[in-house]
């Protein structure tokens, strides 16, 4: 592979995440845990890395922001490449969980998952990321360009919804680290509206002779 090919830092940083992260959960199907019941314990290293990676994915464009405020600049380009990255592993992440949760912890009582409104909702979180992940595929993402695309990018604020119902009901997670985490996640999104400096036009700063 030639220099200029070489697969940027962020990316490998992002699926190595991911493959650790992976390898553990299904690990877990094996592990004999003292504190916790296996089944459960494989939904939940899956589980916290789909919200872990979205988290990343949202927030990126107002930690850049905050980071900017600080004196540190970060290029467009990195964050737009760091949020899709980290949206498409969220993405892959829902697949391996919805597939391990049903497997293994509803013991492949697939209907459950309709019948059930903590796992409808999660559902619909995963449908969510499907369509997302179909309009990430690098010529169909050329295809729809930016108009459409920008959008469609907003609706993994309706998964990070969707996902909220699932945790708030899911049997075994904590309804207030769910509401605290997701207020902390509120909060920073403000950020996004707060107007940006506009940088002065290169004529205004150059000093006329
Ligand atoms: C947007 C997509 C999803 C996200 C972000 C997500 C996230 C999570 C998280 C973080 C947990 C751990 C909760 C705990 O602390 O116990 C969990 C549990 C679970 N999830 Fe999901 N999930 C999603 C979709 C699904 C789907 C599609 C299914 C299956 C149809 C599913 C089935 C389960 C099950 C069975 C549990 C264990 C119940 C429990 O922990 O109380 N999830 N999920």
């Amino acid at each position: 592979m030639s220099g200029s090919e070489r697969i940027p830092r962020d990316e490998m940083l992002v699926a190595s995440t991911w493959l650790v992260f992976a390898v553990a959960s299904v690990w877990a199907t094996r592990w004999d845990s003292y504190y916790i019941e296996r089944e459960l314990l494989v939904c939940q290293i899956s589980g916290y890395m789909t919200l872990g990676f979205l988290a990343v994915s949202l927030l990126s464009t107002p930690v850049v922001r905050i980071l900017g405020w600080c004196g540190v600049a970060v290029e467009p380009a990195f964050t737009a490449r760091w949020g899709r990255n980290t949206g498409i592993a969220s993405g892959l992440a829902a697949i391996l969980h919805a597939l391990l949760s049903i497997t293994v912890y509803l013991d492949n009582h697939w209907m459950l998952a309709l019948t059930m409104p903590y796992l409808r909702s999660g559902l619909l979180g995963l449908g969510v990321f499907l369509l997302l992940l179909s309009a990430s595929i690098k010529p169909l993402a050329k295809r729809v360009g930016w108009r459409v695309w920008a959008p469609l990018y907003r609706l993994s604020f309706v998964a990070a919804l969707f996902a909220l119902h699932h945790l708030l009901y899911a049997p075994f997670a904590s309804r207030s680290w769910t509401l605290i985490l997701y207020g902390i996640g509120a909060g920073l999104s403000l950020i996004r509206l707060i107007p940006k400096r506009s940088t002065p036009r290169v004529a205004e700063t150059v000093p006329r002779s």
